[in-house]
Order: C-alpha cells, then structure tokens, then sequence
C-alpha cells in the first residue's frame, strides 16, 4: 500500500515543520502531478500549542517562496493523540520532538511509525533538523535545503 498520510512534528509548529509540510507537498505534486497529489493527506504539527493559531514564521514563508512553495495558509496546531490513528507516517525534525511524540502513544505499533524526518537521508545517522529560531536566515535555508533532500529520500521509497 501507498503510504497515503504523512504528519510532520517540530516543537512550535512555526519554523521547521511548516516547511516540511509545504516542500514535501510541493515534491509531490511535481512527481505524481497535482491532481493525484490532493489524494495524500500531509499535515503538520508542534509538540507544543505555544503558537497555535499562528501562520509561519516569516522567515520560514520567506525562504520557501524563494523556492516556489507557498505557506502562507498553513497555521499552527499541537499534537495531539488522535495523529496517531490519522497519520501513517509522522517524521519527527529532532530528538526532543521524538521523545514528546513518543510519549504520547498507546501501542508500541504507534512508536514505530515516529521517525526522524532526516533518517531517510542519513540513515542511522540521528540526525535532527536544527531550530533556526533563534538564529539567521542562512539557518532557514539551510534548513530548507535538508527538507527538499529530505522529502525525495521519502518519495524515492514511498513511490
Ligand atoms: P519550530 O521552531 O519548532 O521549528 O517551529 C520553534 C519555534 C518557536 C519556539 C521554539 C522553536 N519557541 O520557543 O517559541
């Protein structure tokens, strides 16, 4: 089966996973075309609801427009335990989201389907998604760049 529902998990649900959700949405119009696309269920969602409400954080719709990808209607939710029955695949962005996401599952089946969003780059590797929150704009891009990767390492093996 096509893996047809992808969640992807950061901490605020304003800088990192927003641009998941955007640039994996993007890859996969681009490969499956637009149409077929809208049959996938992909979402984000923060650990936290420290800004639930809120859209993107202007730096991160910044660096994705610069790219074609459009996040300006995306807004900012928690997770919550219902994810795990409506999400197939969650990629979590670093260590801390996987403990928090972890913890909130019921079945040692829910744990498995949590992964780090950069495994399927660098497997083995636990390599997180750094928090560019606080830094500058090259850390934006940089962090788009491992998301682009990122999103065709998943559709290389989804596909
Ligand atoms: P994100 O980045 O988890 O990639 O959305 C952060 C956004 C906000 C905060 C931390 C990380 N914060 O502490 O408010």
């Amino acid at each position: 089966m096509n893996p047809r529902s992808v969640l992807f998990v950061c901490l605020g649900n304003i800088c990192r996973s927003p641009v998941a959700e955007g640039v994996f949405r993007h890859a996969l119009s681009k490969r499956i075309g637009e149409q077929a696309a809208l049959a996938w269920k992909i979402d984000s969602a923060g650990t936290s609801a420290y800004h639930a409400g809120k859209s993107p954080d202007p730096r991160s719709q910044a660096s994705a427009r610069l790219h074609g990808v459009d996040l300006s209607k995306q807004r900012s939710r928690a997770f919550e335990v219902a994810d795990f029955n409506a999400f197939e695949h969650i990629l979590v962005m670093d260590s801390a989201n996987h403990i928090n996401v972890c913890a909130l599952a019921k079945h040692p089946e829910e744990k498995d389907r949590v992964q780090l969003i950069l495994e399927a780059s660098f497997p083995g590797h636990n390599k997180p998604v750094p928090d560019p929150y606080y830094g500058g704009d090259q850390g934006f891009e940089s962090v788009y760049q491992l998301l682009a990767q990122a999103s065709e390492d998943w559709l290389d093996q989804w596909l």
